[in-house]
């Protein structure tokens, strides 16, 4: 596995991989990987010849009091897992390479980007458009794939993609969760023992409220039920608990159609996120 850093090298390896029409899938992260990022390398693997991973914590997706400081960053341990799993290239470009000075355009949607995450965190998707398109443009993959945790995210690129015309295949596989049902995410690095604990209210309070919905509860009792599950858990603040459009995210107050229910909410000082699929009858 090749570990690139600027663009030339990176450019001339992407060419070498792509001789004889050899296709590349790209699998973007911001490191500190686990078995979630390493289900879209084998993904990756399966649906390409090559595969190439990114890790960029990405400045431009924290707001000023979010965790960009504190985000882990253990590049040696990635790679190390990179390598065994049979990366190609591993892209860890500089904030210097990836946001040059003078570096001046914002790629913004809206519609998608406008609840839940999008509110919470104001200029959150701008950051991530913006940083997957110069990914998808340094890169050129055939294939990106990316996780259903971040349920909004990967709506949000999969419009971007058709707005843009980006030749790019887009492909969300599941969440993957620990034995106990809680999302696997970097961010849980920061969970305490007694706030891990509590932490499994979350996938439990949406796991509850889509077996009530799908029985004929009605998605407002659902919802506030979820909620108060989450409060006595001790999550605060709980930005959303929501029931949307699996595709186009607006919110629904009857589930008459494919759902996603999403929920995001803060224990102690970790914000975390999850989501499923409802299903109407
Ligand atoms: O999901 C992530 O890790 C990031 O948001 C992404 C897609 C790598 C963009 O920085």
């Amino acid at each position: 596995m090749q570990t690139l850093r600027d663009l030339p090298a990176l450019r001339a390896s992407i060419l070498a991989l792509r001789r004889d029409g050899k296709s590349v899938a790209l699998v973007p992260t911001m490191g500190a990987l686990h078995d979630g990022h390493m289900a879209l390398v084998e993904e990756g693997r399966r649906r390409a010849k090559h595969v190439v991973v990114s890790i960029f914590v990405n400045p431009r997706q924290f707001g000023p009091n979010e965790d960009l400081d504190a985000y882990p960053r253990r590049e040696a341990t990635d790679a190390h897992m990179l390598q065994e799993a049979g990366v190609d290239i591993l892209w860890a470009p500089t904030v210097d390479v990836m946001y040059p000075a003078g570096f001046s355009t914002n790629i913004s949607l809206s519609g998608v980007t406008e609840g839940l995450d999008g509110a919470a965190r104001p200029g959150h998707f701008d950051g991530v458009a913006t940083v997957v398109t110069k990914l998808f443009n340094q890169v050129q993959p055939d294939v990106a794939l990316f996780g259903e945790k971040d349920y909004q995210q990967l709506t949000v690129i999969r419009q971007m993609v058709i707005d843009l015309n980006l030749p790019v295949e887009i492909v969300g596989l599941p969440t993957q969760r620990a034995e106990d049902g809680l999302a696997l995410s970097s961010r849980n690095t920061y969970l305490t023992e007694e706030e891990r604990k509590q932490a499994l209210a979350l996938p439990r309070a949406l796991g509850e409220a889509k077996r009530q919905m799908e029985k004929g509860a009605s998605v407002d009792s659902a919802l506030a039920k979820a909620i108060a599950m989450l409060a006595n858990h001790g999550f605060d603040p709980i930005d959303y608990v929501t029931l949307c459009d699996a595709a186009t995210l607006e919110p629904m107050t009857v589930l008459d159609r494919p759902a996603r229910l999403l929920g995001a909410a803060k224990m102690g000082g970790t914000r975390l996120i999850d989501n499923i699929a409802v299903d109407p009858a």
